[in-house]
């Protein structure tokens, strides 16, 4: 069973991106991915955290990983992205679609060019990264994507319109794109996790304190509701069989 899971987890030559790796759970992800030996792009706008992030790995995994700062609501920037991967190690194995940030506001008070660029990074930049990313994955007819959806993908509360219109359209677009290539080899997870300490709550300009009462939010609820709709994290996955 032990050498099963390690046979599992061993990620040696295979060849991964990252967006939102320059901190919290793409952070996470990108070091858990070089540390099972995979090679890394680390993708996102701030360059001096990503290098920063590539120093802390150095001699951690095989191979160095490749920084590849950009906006992932650009094309050409994801563009970037992807063409850097596959011209330096040949082929491209997993995506990792994470790159996100939240907002918080009633509708009518809410700022529209936030709204927008909560949208154009939540959910058009993801679909940049699918566009780009699962056209060398079909290439080779195999391979990973894991997209960062949330709870907030499955419930709504006040304030939460537009974040929350993000991630329901972010589980719209893996269960679309599972339909797509589950059947050509391509393995499709949803990640929704619930609150997780990182920049998200600042970056979203939440004050303090929100974070728990948004999860304070989503227990009650939860004991409310049926199992099947539960609102703790979870992944939903596909395997091509
Ligand atoms: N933390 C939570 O409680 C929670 C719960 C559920 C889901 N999530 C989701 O988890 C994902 C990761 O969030 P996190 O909690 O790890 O927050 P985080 O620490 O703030 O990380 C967000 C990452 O996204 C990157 N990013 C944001 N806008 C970008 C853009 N336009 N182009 C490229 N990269 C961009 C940021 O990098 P740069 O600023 O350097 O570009 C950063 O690396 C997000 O999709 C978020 O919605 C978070």
């Amino acid at each position: 069973m032990q050498s099963e899971q390690r046979q599992a987890t061993d990620l040696r030559g295979k060849v991964a991106i990252v967006t939102g790796a320059s901190s919290g759970m793409g952070e996470a992800i990108a070091e858990e991915l070089v540390q099972r030996g995979a090679r890394v792009a680390l993708f996102a706008r701030r360059e001096n955290r990503l290098q920063a992030l590539a120093q802390r790995l150095a001699g951690k995994g095989n191979e160095e990983p490749l920084i590849v700062p950009g906006d992932v609501s650009k094309p050409e920037d994801v563009q970037n992205l992807v063409n850097q991967a596959v011209q330096r190690w040949g082929k491209l194995d997993i995506v990792i679609a994470n790159a996100g940030f939240g907002y918080r506001a009633p509708i009518v008070d809410g700022d529209p060019q936030r709204w927008k660029n909560l949208l154009d990074t939540n959910v058009y930049g993801l679909l940049l990264t699918l566009k780009y990313g699962v056209e060398q994955l079909l290439k080779h007819g195999s391979g990973h994507v894991v997209v960062t959806s949330s709870v907030a993908g499955r419930s709504v509360t006040a304030g939460g319109a537009v974040y929350s219109g993000s991630k329901f359209a972010v589980g719209a677009i893996a269960e679309a794109l599972r339909e797509e290539v589950g059947q050509q080899g391509v393995r499709v997870t949803t990640l929704e996790p619930g609150a997780v300490e990182t920049e998200f709550a600042a970056v979203a300009g939440y004050p303090p304190g929100i974070a728990e009462a948004i999860k304070q939010r989503y227990r009650q609820r939860r004991s409310r509701w049926s199992s099947s709709r539960c609102l703790s994290s979870q992944a939903t996955s596909t395997s091509p069989s």
